[in-house]
């Protein structure tokens, strides 16, 4: 399991099969004592043959340093909670640079939970939204320079690409960074796999300080695994602390494994493997495209916006026909064909290089099926995207406070105690901390929200209290 390759394996394999060979008494974690088959064998502890995930020593460290070579970064780490520790990590590491995070609109909770954490103030880059698909466009470099000016902020976070594979400029936005004085992080969740086959380059050779990646979206790696990838500028151990703060203290071996498995396997069949798999994909899109009414998001000039996209993600839109992304969903899903995702208008698949010819013709099939018994329709309004609130207070403030479900209709003018968005295009309406105005309940009640949970300011007050930070 997780040898990815045929050739000597890494640091961490090497380490796990050697105990492995050693006919030890286990009194140590997990219970399982690695007696209950195949997927035990290689769940072991922290040992001296093992090494420590949060130290600077050992086989553990000596796979990161393999997978940075692997994936061309300067630094690696690796992580057993997700991109969502990456991302708490990330901005840990740089809220020594202060309390305001220029933070693209559209950001995956994670963000706000490390806002919460680290206290900090985030001020938003809006993106457009592409027409047809509802999905945001990349993010226009000029509103990350504008946002700096504005905000002072010496930490940036943007995501590329998105859920739906958008992929924005970060080269162009490395540099306005870079003339502000602020550091770059990108949430490249989707994009572990970027900077192969022919795919967008990957964020951590385009001068991003810190990019996050889910090995287990796109790579092999089991459910929970990412990379962290850092310059040189980063002393390991300061960003061990805070991996280590979110993380667990009993991190997974069999993910560990699987990330090094992964880095490996991409080291050695990396282009190839994708770029068979991007080819596999223009010739599902082209017949959609040429067998079904739907259309498929592609690269290209589109209304107005130059779209750059991982072409091995697949985003079918049922804009303009009577049926929709959530019945395209379900029908494909009853026929035993499971998708990433759905909203209003689209449908997302994930491909990757293991997905076999058969899978792709199923997905082909259902597709061609369904799109036989549909029918065009005029194009329905679509959404606009929302202004950015104002915010009454941090989304920390707002996450310590009491908070209280009320009626939408009487919640205008209250703070939000949570997020709430949809989809499409997945981008956060309103934001912990942020005020409801009557345009932002007037969607909600559009979309079937009936209570709010607003920040109980009569409680606060009559409780005496000034303010979150108090809490
Ligand atoms: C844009 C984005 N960032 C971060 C994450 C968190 O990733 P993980 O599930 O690896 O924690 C997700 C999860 O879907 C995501 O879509």
């Amino acid at each position: 399991l997780f040898r990815g390759g045929t050739n000597e394996p890494w640091p961490l394999r090497r380490a796990v099969d050697r105990l492995n060979e050693k006919r030890t008494a286990r009194f140590c974690m997990p219970g399982h004592k690695g007696k209950l088959g195949a997927g035990t064998a290689d769940d072991w502890t922290e040992l001296p043959e093992t090494g420590n995930l949060y130290g600077d020593a050992g086989p553990t460290a000596a796979s990161e340093k393999m997978a940075a070579k692997a994936f061309g970064a300067e630094r690696c780490f690796y992580l057993t909670g997700g991109s969502t520790q990456g991302i708490a990590a990330a901005l840990g590491l740089c809220r020594g640079a202060g309390e305001a995070l220029l933070c693209d609109r559209n950001c995956h909770r994670s963000a706000t939970s490390a806002m919460i954490l680290y206290d900090y103030r985030p001020y938003y880059i809006k993106r457009d939204i592409l027409p047809g698909f509802g999905i945001s466009a990349p993010v226009d470099p000029m509103r990350v320079k504008e946002g700096l000016e504005r905000s002072g902020a010496k930490t940036v976070l943007i995501t590329s690409p998105t859920y739906y594979g958008v992929v924005s400029d970060i080269e162009t936005i490395y540099g306005i960074c870079r003339d502000f004085g602020a550091r770059l992080v990108v949430d490249c969740a989707h994009g572990a796999h970027f900077g192969r086959g022919g795919l967008p380059p990957a964020p951590w050779k385009l001068g991003a300080d810190i990019t996050v990646a889910s090995g287990h979206k796109t790579l092999d790696a089991l459910g929970q695994g990412a990379y962290l990838f850092t310059t040189l500028d980063f002393d390991p151990s300061s960003v061990r602390k805070f991996t280590a703060l979110t993380g667990t203290s009993s991190p997974s071996y069999p993910i560990m494994l699987s990330l090094e498995a992964s880095a490996r396997r991409l080291s050695f069949y990396g282009d190839e493997l994708w770029s068979a798999c991007v080819e596999r994909c223009r010739r599902l899109s082209e017949a959609i495209k040429a067998d079904t009414p739907f259309a498929v998001l592609d690269e290209g000039e589109y209304q107005g916006y130059y779209i750059k996209c991982d072409r091995t993600r697949l985003v079918v839109s049922a804009f303009g026909t009577d049926t929709d992304g959530y019945e395209l969903y379900d029908r494909l899903y009853s026929a035993g064909v499971i998708l990433e995702m759905c909203d209003k208008y689209n449908v997302v698949a994930i491909l990757t290089p293991n997905d076999g010819d058969d899978d792709l013709r199923r997905l082909c099939d259902g597709l061609i099926k369904i799109g036989r018994s549909v029918k065009k329709k005029p194009d329905p309004v679509q959404q606009r995207p929302t202004d950015i609130p104002k915010a009454a207070m941090t989304p920390r403030e707002a996450a310590f406070l009491p908070a209280a479900s009320i009626e939408a209709d009487s919640a205008v003018g209250r703070i939000a105690a949570g997020a709430w968005g949809i989809y499409p295009p997945g981008i956060p309406v309103i934001q912990p901390g942020e005020v409801l105005d009557e345009g932002i309940i007037a969607l909600m009640k559009k979309n079937g929200v009936k209570a709010v949970e607003i920040v109980d300011i009569e409680d606060v007050k009559q409780k005496n209290i000034t303010g979150g930070k108090q809490l």
